[in-house]
């Protein structure tokens, strides 16, 4: 059995030493084996323009955010998975990273860019991946990549057991959408929101928290409040994603038709 969090914060816009220290003592709190923390967790989300999204990037597998995230991973024996603003030359990705306890680290640049995101980052140019931990088989989508059910089927058809699901939602329909997208790919998901309002340049963005762990059932395991930071975890074997069949004659994946799917 392995112990999944999710952790939903609180973060103040741009006080990303505060927010990572916020971060960590939430989940000192809440033994795991895997924490899926929100998108942007430490910086905030709701950037007026390109330059302070830039301003408030780090370079992956390096930075005051990846640091502290790694030596929470070593020290307890644990996989973190976040969502940080990703320097990469000129360029800024909303990215997530997955740090294991042995030195495995993984980079996700999110490929479907939601809204004002478009006007702020770079869309992701990597292939949706699958890291094999420890603890087992996590793919890694970022908030609004749910919306496209390719997201979790590539993830699928690369192994994932759980999807890692870093998000700052605004729209209401994600909680309730999970359940499809597990049940339809056998598939467990953590997706960890914020909560909080942020108003900066005449934008005003509220989070709906309600973090949630879905099970490969489509059963909704744990669902976290609207509107306060806290951290939910759930044992569950991931290894009950691997078995595909659905009634008799049925398999969720061998069943598929792709040759009439383009
Ligand atoms: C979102 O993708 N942050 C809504």
């Amino acid at each position: 059995m392995v112990r999944v969090a999710v952790v939903q914060n609180d973060p103040l816009f741009g006080e990303r030493s505060r927010n990572i220290a916020d971060a960590l003592a939430l989940m000192s709190a809440s033994p795991a084996d895997v924490y899926v923390l929100p998108e942007l967790f430490a910086t905030g989300y709701n950037f007026a323009d390109r330059s302070e999204a830039a301003a408030l990037a780090e370079p992956f597998a390096s930075g005051e955010t990846y640091d502290a995230m790694q030596s929470f991973a070593r020290q307890h024996h644990a996989v973190v998975v976040y969502g940080f603003p990703e320097q990469s030359g000129d360029a800024v990705f909303n990215s997530a990273a997955l740090i294991a306890p042995d030195g495995l680290s993984g980079l996700y640049r999110k490929i479907h860019l939601f809204d004002r995101e478009k006007l702020l980052f770079m869309p992701g140019d990597l292939p949706f991946k699958v890291w094999d931990t420890t603890f087992g088989k996590i793919g890694v989508m970022v908030c609004f990549d749910w919306y496209f059910p390719e997201s979790a089927r590539t993830l699928t058809l690369r192994g994932a057991q759980l999807l890692a699901h870093p998000s700052n939602l605004v729209l209401p329909n994600c909680p309730d959408s999970m359940p499809v997208r597990c049940r339809e790919n056998r598939v467990f998901a953590a997706t960890a929101n914020r909560v909080g309002t942020e108003e900066r340049g005449g934008v005003k963005l509220t989070y709906i928290g309600q973090s949630q762990i879905t099970g490969a059932r489509g059963e909704i395991l744990a669902r976290a409040s609207l509107d306060h930071a806290e951290v939910l975890v759930r044992e569950l074997d991931l290894n009950l994603a691997d078995d595909k069949r659905l009634a008799g004659h049925n398999d969720l994946i061998g069943d598929r038709r792709p040759e009439f799917y383009a």
